[in-house]
């Protein structure tokens, strides 16, 4: 029976072209690809298209900041953007910029649509403006001290070191970051989207779909806080589209950027002819619209952009996928660790199909954070791939090269393992289809364990002595390959180049349903070495040019030197220091905190007493890593009441910030409560 073939548009969300891609982004890219490359291989119609995130205030800044127009930029961006997808093979059928005709062209007529209906509406409100740049400030390009903690050089939106969250006009001595002068407050009329007037729409949208079970929660999360009206306008100087009938008014990026899917198809089916742009996007399309997001972005694309498309008369997503983010060795990526890898970096050392083997070996449907542990990876990839499937060519081919002129037998009595490993096909399909990767890969190495044991058990090595066994050596070692094959069919839409090199050796082509045939009598090429193994000192390289390459990038221009980044403090007397009672703690547990994106919540003994203290501490250490450890804290701290609980102290640390910081650590000997003087 053959199946119906599907149309089907996927999307991955648009990079910034503000900077490079590094492996967490890559998360969704390959999680994208290999979906996307399972769906072809099945033979539907399935197009996959993405583009740069071109507008908005950090690219115009960025630009100027490099002493560049813009366009320039961008154009600079999309280039390296789409070298690295290429390099890690994410096939997309195109690449295109939200800064084209066409997304200008269709944000147009969406907009124009949503006024039409009556869903646009406009309102004055007060923003800070840098007198000095004549320019509003978006929330992160004001800094200033925490209304909260009073912690200082905080963002507008948020506390690092509290993890309070508040509008910039809350801060204490405000300053812009574009220029350092003291903002002020203006007036300025903004258009807004009537969002709540989708409400029921997006209920029965949630209730309707397939949706992720920690999406549609959070959905219901947003529905019961009330649905709010939304900001979708930004005064010059901005770089984006204008607003028609609005000068001096722009689209907020996030207004344009998803419509930049849409704008992307366009141009690819007028490039290519390869689909028909309305076909998929009309209000009754028979395709399906998948989208692939991280789960910081769950927001804009379940709430603003089906209400958006419904408002203007367009099909809304089928789904909308998210995934987690990466870790890397337990932590967030660490610039100072050398764990912030680009995707450059990583290409320079490392083969993609092996990252793109790590990620579908543990990626599944749900939104979970991913830990790319390095250690893991390299044994994970070794053992998998080149210890397991690889092998089975490696200790099959060169029988059937060097004793049977590389030809496979003609007959094979024995298929019941064959038989077995067609069989798993279905469910692997299905695992591919749901996004259980890690299922589909556990299975298929479940497989090319049986393999193995199969070779191992018959002992073409031992059966090639004997002349007469010569015939029953081709047809093991011809069952060793073709059970290989079966498994490299399955590992296509994981490990394409890979897959590819197969292809060659084994003379064949695969889609999908190859794995319903059998090869027989059929010639292959000399067997040559499929895929190395990962070294470690490959993986040690990447993390030192990765730490290398933002030792340049963290330098400033007049040289690194942390007084003039941070001038002494006016002298105090004795009698004030000896006011703050810093003691000696051992940190007794350390977790996260639910909600919290910087802290961590640390339990310290003071050598009997203990304390709850919340440190902002979350990017530089793992809690795990911190539990039995000694450090120094502020004992005599009032304590503070914060959203996630009461803090107690105060734990010293050093460095900038985010994942630069050093916690304090006394020498072996010091014991908890000991007062440090
Ligand atoms: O969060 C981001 O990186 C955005 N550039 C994603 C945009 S996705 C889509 F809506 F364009
Ligand atoms: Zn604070």
């Amino acid at each position: 029976m053959t199946q119906a073939t599907r149309k089907i548009l996927v999307t991955n969300a648009l990079p910034y072209a503000n900077g490079p891609i590094h492996i967490g982004h890559m998360l969704g890219y390959i999680q994208a690809d290999i979906w996307v490359r399972f769906q072809k291989l099945r033979g539907n119609e399935c197009h996959y298209v993405c583009a740069d995130d071109a507008h908005g205030t950090p690219i115009m800044l960025k630009a100027k900041q490099l002493g560049m127009q813009p366009e320039q930029m961008i154009e600079q961006m999309n280039q390296a953007h789409q070298a690295d997808f290429a390099n890690f093979h994410v096939a997309f059928d195109h690449y295109h910029s939200t800064h084209s005709p066409e997304n200008r062209e269709l944000a147009e007529l969406i907009y124009t649509r949503l006024r039409e209906k009556g869903h646009i509406k406009t309102s004055v409100i007060e923003q800070l403006y840098d007198p000095q740049q004549k320019m509003f400030l978006p929330d992160r390009f004001v800094k200033g001290e925490c209304p909260k903690c009073g912690a200082e050089d905080q963002y507008g939106d948020n506390c690092d070191v509290c993890g309070a969250t508040y509008a910039p006009t809350d801060l204490k001595n405000p300053k812009s970051a574009v220029s350092g002068a003291t903002p002020e407050l203006r007036e300025s009329e903004h258009y807004f989207f009537d969002l709540p007037a989708f409400s029921d729409m997006l209920k029965a949208w949630t209730r309707s779909g397939s949706l992720q079970d920690e999406m549609a929660n959070k959905l219901n999360e947003w529905f019961e806080s009330g649905l709010q009206q939304w900001d979708i306008s930004r005064d010059a100087p901005y770089f984006g589209f204008e607003i028609p009938d609005a000068p001096g008014k722009y689209f907020y990026v996030w207004l344009d950027a998803p419509i930049g899917y849409m704008s992307s198809f366009k141009n690819y089916c007028a490039v290519t002819g390869n689909a028909d742009f309305a076909s998929y996007w009309k209000q009754d399309s028979d395709a399906e619209l998948y989208h692939f997001i991280g789960k910081d972005i769950i927001y804009f694309h379940s709430l603003f952009w089906p209400a958006m498309l419904k408002g203007a008369d367009f099909r809304q997503p089928t789904n909308v996928w998210a995934h987690g983010f990466i870790t890397v060795n337990g932590t967030k990526m660490s610039k100072s660790k050398g764990t912030f890898i680009m995707a450059r970096t990583y290409l320079d050392h490392l083969d993609p199909d092996y990252l793109r083997y790590y990620f579908a070996a543990k990626l599944t449907s749900r939104i979970d954070d991913l830990d790319l542990n390095l250690t893991d990876f390299a044994q994970r990839v070794n053992a998998d791939l080149v210890g397991k499937v690889v092998n089975i060519a490696s200790r099959c081919a060169g029988f059937i090269s060097k004793k049977f002129d590389g030809k496979l037998a003609a007959q094979i009595s024995d298929t019941s393992l064959l038989d077995e490993f067609q069989a798993a096909g279905d469910s692997i399909a299905s695992a591919y289809e749901k996004r259980e990767f890690s299922k589909a890969m556990r299975d298929i190495m479940a497989l090319a364990d049986k393999a193995n044991f199969y070779i191992a058990e018959k002992e073409p090595w031992q059966l090639i002595k004997d002349p007469a066994k010569a015939s029953e050596v081709q047809e093991i070692c011809s069952i060793g390959i073709n059970l290989f094959r079966l498994l490299m069919i399955y590992l296509t839409p994981v490990v394409p180049a890979l897959a590819s090199r197969v292809q060659e050796f084994l003379n064949d082509s695969f889609t999908w349903d190859s794995h319903k045939v059998v090869l027989k009598d059929h010639g292959i090429a000399p067997f040559k070495a499929l895929l190395q193994r990962i070294e470690m000192d490959k993986v040690n390289a990447m993390i030192d040019d990765s730490k290398e390459q933002n030792a340049v990038a963290a330098k400033p221009a007049s040289g690194n030197d942390e007084l003039q980044q941070d001038p002494l403090s006016p002298e105090i007397s004795f009698d004030d220091f000896a006011k703050v009672d810093l003691r000696v703690a051992q940190i007794v547990n350390a977790e996260h905190v639910e909600g919290a994106d910087k802290l961590l919540k640390l339990t310290l003994d003071l050598g009997g007493e203990t304390r709850q203290v919340f440190a902002g501490i979350k990017a530089a250490y793992d809690p795990a890593s911190l539990i039995g450890q000694h450090t120094v804290m502020v004992a005599n701290l009032a304590p503070r009441k914060m959203r996630f609980g009461l803090s107690e102290g105060m734990v010293l640390a050093a460095g900038p910030g985010g994942d630069e910081l050093y916690i304090m650590n006394p020498h072996d000997g010091a014991r908890a409560g000991m007062r440090v003087k």
